[in-house]
This record gives C-alpha cells, structure tokens and sequence, in this order.
C-alpha cells in the first residue's frame, strides 16, 4: 500500500510511498518445511477485512483501484476461478505486494490501463496455479489490458518456490510493464519494503529468474541507460535503473529489510549495513537474501513482524519522543520540521497505519486444499494475534471477512463496531500505545499464549481434515475447514473484546490496578509506578526549581505532634 505524504515535499521535492514490509521464507530455511511470507498492508485509510472471493467463472470481472476505488473497468473473466482467502487460494499459491514507486515518469499511468496492483493480486489468486504461473498470469494481465500502478514488489509462493517479482509501468510511453522475478534460493530468506531490491539477475537461467523481454531495452530506449555498447546485461540493474536508492529509500525502507536480517544474522551483518540502513552510505547495498544460521519457524516470523529496531542503533523507545512509556511509535508525518531543518521518525515494521497483516504458510506435505493457510490480524502486526484461516474455506467469520476498495465498496471505516475485529484489536492496540511500557508486556504475553494455542489447534484441525480427504471424504472436509474458520474467528474477535476489557479495569487512570480478594475496599491493589526515570530526568532539566520540594524543614523536626504526610491522606 501506499500513502503520499505531502510534509515529504519540502524535504525530497517528490512524493513518498509509505507502505508494506514483506518477510519471504523458503521451505528449506523452515523449521517445518513450509514457505512462508509475511506482510503488511500499511495504510491509516486501509480497514482491516479479509477478503473473500469464492469460485467463479465466465462473464466479465470489474477492476477497481485498491487505493482510491476509482473503476478502471472490465476485463473478461475466466472460465473457472479458484477460491480465494485474504492473499492465498485454494491451490496453495499466495501474493503479497510492496510498493515502491520508482521514477516519478513511470508512475504516470499509460491512458485506459485497466490492472491496478491490487487487480493484480486478486485477480492472479484467482486464476494461477504456483508461482510461475502466476508471474505469467501477472504480465499477461499488464501487457493486454494496462497497467495502471506504481513500481511494485510482489511476494509469490507456492509450496515450493518462494519469488520476488518486481515490476514498473511504462508511464505514458507504452501501455504495460517491464518487470524482473527472482527465485529466493533454497535455505534463504528474503524481505523487501517499498524499495525495488532486485539489482542483476541471470538472463540465461529460467531456474533463477525470469523477466520481461524489454526490461533493459525499454530503458534504453527511454534514455535510463545508455545505448547500444554502454550496457552489458550483466551489469543492468533493474532497482538501479527504475528505483535508485535515496536516502528515504534506505532510512525508511530497507531500515526495515536490515531490522529483520540483522535479526537472523546476528550482530555483525547488523554493523556491516548499519550505514546503509540508516541512509548514509547509499552505495554499500544489502544482499538480496540471506541464509539463516538457524532455521526459521512460524512463531519466529510472527515475532519478526513485530520488531521496532528494539536494541539496535536505530532503537527509539528510549528518546523523549518516546513519551514517559517508552513508546516505539511516531505519529505521522513521517518527517516533521524544526528551525531550518528537517527531522524523521523511524519507520519500523510493526506500525499503527498497519490495516492488516498475515503470515501466509504454505506447506508441501499437505495435500492441496489444505496447503495454504492465511493467518490474519486485522491490524498493527506487532499487536495482533493472527488467526488462522484454510484457503479453501468458503464460510468466513463475520468479524473478519469484508469487501474493499478493490470491488468498489467503501469499507465500513467510520462505524464503531465491536462485532468488528478491526475495531477490536484496534481498542487493545491504542490502549497498549498509550502506556506501551506498562501494557504492552501484558498484550505481547498474550498474543503469544493465543498464538501458540491456535498452532496446536490447527494441527489437530489438519490431523482430522486429512483423514476426511484421504477417506474421499471432500465436502465433510471443506465443512470442517469452515467451521474451523467461524469458530476460531469470532470466538477470537468476542474473547479479545474480553481482554479489551481487562486491560482497560486493570490500567485505568494510570495506575496499575489488580485483583486482591483480601481487600474490603475494592477486592484490588491499586499499584503504579508513573513514568520512567529517563522521562522525570528530563521533565527536572526542562523545568529547574519548578516542581521541586524544599529539603528539610527544621520547623517540623521541633515539633512534638507532627502533622500526617499528605502523601497518605486519602484522596491526594
Ligand atoms: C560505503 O560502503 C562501501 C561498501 O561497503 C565502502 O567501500 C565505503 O567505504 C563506504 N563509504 C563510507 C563513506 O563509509
């Protein structure tokens, strides 16, 4: 997704995308031998619903945009569709996407182009089989009918070959796209957020990478590179070309790619790319993938989708912007002034415009409709708990599943709704923002506890699902992946509206208030600790003799009946 940001301008003098971070994981770099991709759909104007498009065929398909909801028109439908959940379908394939813009010239539309990137997703879910084929599906699209986004990144798995493909319009010079896929190796893992990351690419090795025929020639014959003997294929770098790296590139964008492998690749990668990832060295780029000492597993991706920089150069839980709770968020915008200059806010991966997120896994050792499951969180990833959902299922839970922009529908955004769990987990993520060093220990306990719970109930799910599909037994499956679906959906939303309330009893008014059955007051202890020393530190710097007591007064030493300490009267 994408945000344009207009405090940005004075600062780049061009608009900014600010979006989605994307985590990919291969089979082979799995503690379970699923691959895997995380994302992100960062937006504050993006409600957190899954989608659901069940199967279809024949007629024609509207396409709208997934930003702005604006029709860009009909192409025909296919014959036969898949069933789609969120980002994955019934056939184990699953899309994620990042924008990245790129050159300002590309970003204008061609006129008529009717394939926004959204279109892109839905529509390939729709129809593609794996991955490959998706890509193929993909290009199809934007060459016959238009494209009509910025530069994207798409993630792509199937149970087996995890892809980044990354495409760019051709602006009004042609109609279509050129584009470049790259197959994450075996064992690897890979990320991108809103910057293109693919520079060379092998031309001869479709095992490896496939592209547009005219990725190079295109910006030849635009003037991006030189003509004729200046490039070598080789050297042609498709990021390099069509997405440079700027100093928001990397500070806002790569930050992230860094934040996730540093944290699979220990402290010296976090200190050889500490330069580039905070936007001072544009030259000494990350690889595009890593290889993980350990192997990955899926509660490990959940907590990577839930870093802040925490305890690395770019940490800011610690400064004053942090408030008096240690807070790793900013509000927006992403840059703001002082003086004569121009300061940013980090961008982290978990953050509040988060709409909603997922961990799509994908595993091989399942038959097919049973190979993808989606686990959706309907806000900020780092607050969430993700449910898990199969792509096959055709009944969702209410509480989650919705229609967007993208089939021309305006989601229910300005409707407070407790049988929403966007709502839902929006109440325990702002509440947990606000205090986040008292609340959010509590939240993260418990998302983990849910998540770990519903690991265990998926897997005994799968254990009886299977033995219906190896009975014959489809359509008693496709009724347990269902109610499967409604029970764990809704039951989450209302159990966390629970907890909700909790959270709100037990941190209301600033304290920190518990049970304590021995109390006749209030069954309670009220406990709280104010606000961090760091932040007294600064309030007594900022404010001198203001709030400060005088020490010791003799007068009351002499005294023989002392007065009560006000601090013990009730009430004070
Ligand atoms: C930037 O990174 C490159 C590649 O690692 C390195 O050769 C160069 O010295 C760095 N430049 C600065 C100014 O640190």
């Amino acid at each position: 997704m994408k945000l344009f940001l207009s405090a940005l301008a004075a600062f780049t003098a061009t608009s900014v995308v600010e979006g989605c971070t994307n985590i990919l994981v291969t089979p082979e770099a799995s503690t379970s031998n699923e691959a895997m991709i995380a994302y992100n759909a960062d937006s504050a104007s993006l409600y957190g619903s899954l989608y659901h498009y069940p199967r279809t065929g024949g007629g024609s398909r509207d396409l709208y945009d997934w930003d702005s909801g604006a029709f860009l028109g009909s192409i025909p439908e296919a014959e036969k569709t898949h069933n789609v959940v969120g980002n994955c379908n019934e056939v184990g394939l699953c899309i994620g996407e990042t924008t990245f813009g790129g050159l300002e010239e590309l970003c204008e539309t061609f006129p008529g182009s009717k394939v926004d990137y959204g279109s892109l997703i839905w529509v390939t879910l729709q129809r593609a089989s794996n991955a490959r084929e998706a890509i193929k599906v993909m290009d199809n699209l934007m060459q016959t009918y238009g494209y009509a986004s910025e530069g994207e990144s798409f993630s792509i798995t199937d149970s087996r070959e995890v892809w980044i493909n990354e495409v760019i319009g051709k602006g009004t010079y042609e109609k279509g796209s050129v584009w470049v896929a790259k197959k994450i190796p075996a064992g690897y893992v890979s990320s991108h957020a809103n910057q293109a990351r693919i520079t060379t690419f092998e031309w001869d090795d479709e095992s490896k990478a496939i592209y547009a025929h005219d990725v190079m020639s295109f910006a030849q014959k635009i003037g991006l590179i030189k003509e004729g003997n200046g490039v070598e294929k080789g050297a042609f770098s498709f990021s390099d070309t069509y997405d440079p790296v700027t100093f928001e590139g990397a500070r806002f964008c790569e930050g992230r790619v860094w934040s996730f492998f540093s944290s699979v690749m220990g402290e010296e990668f976090e200190k050889e790319y500490v330069d580039y990832a905070s936007g001072f060295n544009l030259t000494n780029r990350m690889p595009l993938w890593v290889k993980p000492a350990e192997k990955i597993s899926l509660s490990d991706v959940f907590s990577h989708m839930r870093n802040h920089f925490e305890g690395s150069e770019l940490a800011f839980d610690g400064d004053v912007g942090a408030g008096g709770f240690g807070a790793p968020y900013r509000w927006r915008p992403l840059t703001w002034e002082y003086g004569d200059d121009t300061y940013v806010n980090e961008r982290a991966i978990g953050t509040q415009q988060t709409g909603w997120n997922f961990v799509a896994s994908v595993r091989p050792s399942m038959p097919t409709p049973m190979q993808a499951v989606i686990w959706f969180g309907a806000d900020d990833s780092a607050t969430t708990v993700r449910v898990p959902f199969y792509a096959s299922a055709t009944e969702l839970p209410l509480s989650f599943v919705g229609k967007g922009p993208q089939d021309g529908v305006v989601p229910p955004m300005m409707i407070f709704d407790l049988n929403s769990a966007f709502y839902v987990t929006n109440l325990v993520s702002n509440w947990a923002y606000s205090r986040w060093s008292d609340i959010y220990p509590v939240v993260l306990e418990k998302i983990v506890e849910y998540e770990a719970s519903f690991i265990s109930q998926l897997h005994e799910v799968d254990q009886k699902v299977l033995g219906l599909i190896n009975n014959g037994q489809q359509e008693e499956a496709l009724n347990l992946m269902n109610a499967f679906a409604q029970k764990l959906g809704n039951g989450f939303t209302q159990q966390w509206f629970g907890f909700f309330g909790e959270l709100f009893v037990r941190f209301r008014d600033g304290y920190d208030i518990t049970p304590n059955s021995e109390d006749p007051e209030c069954g309670c202890t009220v406990g709280g600790i104010g606000y961090n020393d760091a932040t007294y530190g600064r309030i007594a710097e900022e404010t001198g003799d203001q709030y400060k007591e005088p020490s010791g007064d003799d007068a009351l030493k002499e005294r023989q009946f002392n007065p009560k300490n006000k601090l013990k009267v009730r009430g004070v």
